[in-house]
């Protein structure tokens, strides 16, 4: 980012929300908290434009000069997340219709008909007329455009909708014959005669053609991409040389495929937010952050918003503990963040979202939350010679929206099946074992990588397929867990046995599913025990590993091994938990060359960041009790010498070493 030379520290700054007074106390505390970027205007479009043409930019104008004047850099939202009353009046066929044909009114947030013609005017005229008078702003370090698209909502049944489906549709196939096959509408008599009759996916008596509801899910996904370009190509132009982003929900959108959308970024950034009731919840943080990361195609990110506590829309909203704050944060920084910032800098006083902490909480400054934010925003003051530094992984987990917008479709051979809850599992086997993890989009370059592993990814394209091939062929170890590679990109059974996506690479082909019963485990050979699913496997190259010693699949295979070119590829039958999957993943360790620090502490997350000659360790410590990290180093937090760095429970450290 132009003029950031340290790690960003702020928040969503919503002055509007405030009497001008306020103001100069905010930005009084913001330069004692150590803030040096703020996200303003996200949602100001009525007070910016509050009619239809007419323009009142003058308490922006000051905002913007009196944080520029501290030395405050803003990141200037978009306020296309919010159109303004007087925009549904005129135009009520804007609005997002639902999937039971009910018109969304107007009074919180969320979008517009991504597909409205109307929204995309309305857009164009209030991007430009702030491009063109904030875009050669020297306080303007980025764009944060709109906010969080694919939330509140993704899908939109309105007629706009469905006149761009058509379009998208004749776009991918351009014959109806080729929509005909790819859908196989010869299934249920759902052939097409006329692009005119196709719909979007509405509520019918029984379930959509699947082909159908993959397709609108691409659909939908790329119809809010095209509002995203309408708006960053006004801002590139306009404002050359400031970076354009919106703020990603990582792993908890699962409408928005951000392997596409990362193409279109000048920067990755990321919103999250922990799952309260989550005894795990900091890994499930470590998990999004890294999904960033790999986004960003191992490039450092921003984290654009967490929350400093509590949020307000959770059933329970659990205050976070003391210095958990801190832990968060640079949980973020050690998996690649180049910014830290919140949701928000002073808590509202109305509307929906009073409840939810900020840096300065309802209590003011004087509060353990304000205190606990200087002090994190003070401390990421002192690393600015991590700036830029970059996280390296051997191991990759494939992650593909696709794939698991396929599998969350209807009637499957069990509803106990999930990409997310297996990949969920797989990560965090390895980061108990401390082993930085990228992800991967199974089309992509997987060669610098020692273990690719890939958990129930239900749809393999053809490309996907032959990448993996060739991975493991040139030597990789590759893991796959069962309902793997079934369907390609139609959700279509490819000719012949199961997995049709991964059947030479595993050596081997399932003749039956064979899932099992709500609560029903099977024990293995090896003595460990499986739930979910079973197959009944015939092996053709791979070997057998395991066997089921019961369940409907006694004595047939339940884990293989495959030696395929110079790399060899395991294959999972069965669930296995985050204890078991050690024993389980051994093999594969060993063979990809993966050692686990035999004085790892599963309690104390250590990532390094990798600069210039020198590496960045960041290391925090989540459990009770203080541990001593050997070594020597220096702790940028306190400038002491880190030999040995004794790390006091809770506590969070940065080591800088020489590479
Ligand atoms: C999201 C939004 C913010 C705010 C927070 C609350 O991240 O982007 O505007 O609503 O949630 O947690």
């Amino acid at each position: 980012m132009p003029g950031v030379n340290t790690i960003a520290f702020g928040g969503d700054y919503n002055p509007e929300q405030w009497p001008r007074e306020v103001w100069d106390e905010d930005v009084r505390l913001m330069l004692e908290a150590g803030v040096n970027l703020v996200s303003v205007g996200i949602f100001s479009w009525a007070l910016l434009e509050p009619r239809e043409g007419e323009f009142d930019f003058g308490w922006l104008d000051d905002v913007i000069e009196k944080l520029h004047a501290a030395g405050i850099g803003v990141s200037l939202g978009t306020p296309t997340a919010s159109p303004p009353a007087w925009f549904w009046k005129a135009y009520p066929d804007a609005r997002p219709v639902n999937r039971t044909g009910v018109p969304l009114g107007f009074g919180s947030r969320g979008m517009a008909s991504p597909s409205s013609p109307e929204y995309h005017r309305a857009v164009t005229r209030i991007v430009t007329e702030l491009a063109t008078r904030y875009g050669n702003h020297p306080a303007v370090r980025i764009w944060h455009v709109h906010n969080e698209y694919g939330a509140p909502i993704s899908d939109d049944y309105s007629e706009n909708s469905v006149l761009a489906f058509r379009v998208w549709l004749e776009d991918r196939y351009s014959s109806l014959d080729a929509l005909n096959a790819a859908w196989g509408t010869a299934f249920w008599g759902q052939h097409y005669g006329e692009w005119s009759e196709i719909d979007v996916p509405r509520l019918t008596p029984s379930v959509v053609n699947p082909a159908q509801q993959l397709d609108f899910a691409r659909f939908s996904n790329d119809a809010l991409l095209g509002c995203f370009l309408i708006e960053k190509r006004i801002l590139n132009e306009l404002s050359p040389g400031v970076p354009v982003t919106t703020n990603y929900m990582a792993t908890s959108c699962p409408s928005i495929d951000y392997w596409k959308w990362s193409q279109e970024m000048d920067i990755i950034s990321n919103d999250h937010y922990l799952t309260a009731s989550r005894e795990d919840a900091h890994v499930m943080l470590a998990m999004d952050a890294d999904v960033t990361r790999s986004l960003a195609g191992g490039k450092p990110w921003l984290l654009l918003e967490h929350s400093t506590s509590a949020v307000n829309w959770q059933e329970r909203n659990i205050a976070k503990t003391p210095g958990q704050l801190a832990r968060n944060s640079m949980a973020h920084f050690a998996r690649g963040a180049d910014g830290i910032m919140f949701f928000q800098w002073r808590a509202s006083r109305s509307g929906a979202e009073k409840f939810h902490s900020a840096i300065v909480p309802h209590a003011g400054a004087d509060s353990r939350i304000f205190r606990e934010s200087k002090a994190l925003g003070n401390g990421l003051g002192a690393l600015s010679s991590t700036l830029g530094s970059t996280v390296r992984a051997k191991v990759a987990i494939l992650w593909d929206w696709e794939s698991n917008w396929a599998l969350n479709l209807e009637w499957r051979p069990s509803e106990d099946l999930s990409q997310r809850r297996q990949t969920e599992t797989f990560y965090t086997r390895l980061w108990r074992d401390g082993i930085t993890t990228d992800f991967a989009h199974p089309e992509s370059d997987l060669s610098g990588y020692d273990l690719v592993i890939a958990p129930t990814l239900y749809l393999v394209s053809e490309a996907a397929s032959a990448n993996l091939d060739a991975y493991v062929l040139g030597g990789g170890v590759f893991v796959a867990s069962y309902f793997s590679g079934i369907v390609g990109v139609n959700d279509a059974v490819p000719a012949g046995a199961h997995p049709g996506g991964l059947r030479d690479v595993l050596g081997l082909q399932i003749d039956e599913f064979r899932p099992l019963r709500a609560g029903q485990s099977v024990t293995l050979s090896n003595g460990l025990s499986g739930s979910i699913w079973t197959d009944d496997i015939r092996p053709a190259t791979a070997s057998v590993v395991t066997t089921y010693e019961d369940g409907p699949s006694a004595g047939g295979a339940a884990i293989t091994r495959n030696e395929h070119g110079k790399g060899t590829a395991w294959y999972l039958s069965t669930e296995f938990d985050v204890a078991a999957l050690s024993d389980v993943l051994d093999g594969a360790f060993a063979e990809a060359g993966i050692v686990i620090d035999p004085t790892h502490d599963e309690n104390v997350e250590t990532v390094v960041r990798h600069g210039d000659g020198e590496t960045f360790t960041t290391y925090i410590n989540h459990g009770e009790n203080d541990v001593t990290i050997p070594g020597d180093g220096i702790d940028l937090l306190t400038g002491s010498s880190a030999n040995p760095l004794v790390l006091a429970a809770g506590s969070v450290s940065v080591v800088r070493r020489p590479e």
